[in-house]
């Protein structure tokens, strides 16, 4: 079978197509026939050897996948052969999802719901519970809060938009100009141009999605309302997390866990049509390296390999 592979670290030439074993299922695992497999940030970053996840090359990155179960290990439980199944799976382990099987723990895996696409599926999972673990489980987002998502037409901001949305949030991002109109298309109550505006001066929120971390979470504190809380996907600092905690409100810097409860969740809103997955780009698994070059090009929603 054909995987994407790479034997040192650097630009996204090195990522390489290549020929590996079939992957046998072990217990409690499913065997997938990969359809596709998003592309993330964190993809990018191990791949540059800037964050060393994966160790030393020779490895594999991507952790998203879509596509049908065609093997079953010992004592699966839920799901057969021919399953449409999605999954962020192992992360932060090694996986390589750039691949045209591989091996996912059934635990990890929600049903793709008949109406979503194969590329939507394999682009949700990882920036989609990002959202979701932010929001949902981290801010516990409740009806009728003002809610604000930085990099709303980004691949994590545009899903957290239509979450905020679906809980009967009024919603606040901030885009880039060209992006402006199509945040407002999928729920945004209000759209903001980080470049033109502070959106500071629109809180104070409840609850705000952070997506830089650092200095950037301190300006979130002051859009904050007393008791309000963030949720930083980078990190705040020390400095900032003591500010935070001086003035009564909640702070916490995530890492997103595989989740197949919040998959569903969101497979659900999908099938409501409160959630669709805008897709920037899309390239066959042979150009691994055209695809994280696209990434870097600040896409709106996210980028897809298909299989
Ligand atoms: N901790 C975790 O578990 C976790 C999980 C997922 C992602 N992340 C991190 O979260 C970040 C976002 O991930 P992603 O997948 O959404 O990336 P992405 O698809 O590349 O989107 C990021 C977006 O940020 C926008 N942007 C840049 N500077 C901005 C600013 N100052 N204010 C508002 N928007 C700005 C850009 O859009 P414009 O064209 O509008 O500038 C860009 O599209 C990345 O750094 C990623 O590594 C962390």
């Amino acid at each position: 079978m054909h995987v994407i592979e790479q034997t040192s670290v650097g630009a996204p030439e090195v990522l390489q197509l290549t020929e590996a074993p079939m992957p046998v299922p072990g217990p409690g695992e499913v065997r997938i026939r990969v359809a596709a497999a998003g592309i993330n940030p964190v993809d990018a970053m191990v791949r540059a050897g800037a964050i060393p996840l994966l160790g030393d090359p020779p490895f594999r990155v991507g952790w998203d996948a879509a596509g049908r179960i065609d093997a079953l290990g010992e004592d699966v439980t839920g799901f057969a052969i021919g399953d449409r199944v999605m999954g962020l799976i192992r992360f932060p382990e090694q996986v390589g999802a750039y691949a045209q099987f591989i091996n996912a723990p059934a635990a990890q895996l929600a049903r793709i719901p008949d109406l979503m696409t194969d590329e939507a599926a394999g682009a949700l999972p990882l920036a989609g519970l990002t959202a979701w673990q932010a929001l949902v489980s981290h801010g516990r987002i409740k009806s009728g809060q003002k809610v604000f998502v930085h990099a709303g037409g980004g691949g994590v901001g545009h899903i957290a938009v239509q979450i905020a949305k679906a809980h009967g949030a009024e919603v606040w991002a901030t885009a880039s100009a060209g992006k402006i109109e199509t945040v407002r298309s999928l729920g945004a109550d209000h759209v903001i141009d980080y470049k033109e505006q502070d959106f500071a001066a629109s809180g104070p929120f409840d609850l705000i999605l952070d997506h830089a971390g650092g200095e950037h979470v301190g300006r979130s504190l002051d859009a904050l309302k007393p008791g309000g809380h963030v949720t930083t996907l980078l990190d705040p600092g020390e400095e900032i997390t003591a500010r935070a905690e001086r003035e009564g409100k909640t702070l916490v810097w995530m890492m997103v866990k595989p989740d197949a409860a919040g998959l569903t969740a969101m497979g659900e809103l999908v099938r409501a049509g409160q959630l669709k997955v805008l897709i920037g780009g899309s390239f066959p698994l042979a150009q691994a390296a055209q695809a994280h070059q696209a990434l870097a090009r600040s896409p709106l929603g996210k980028i897809v390999l298909t299989v």
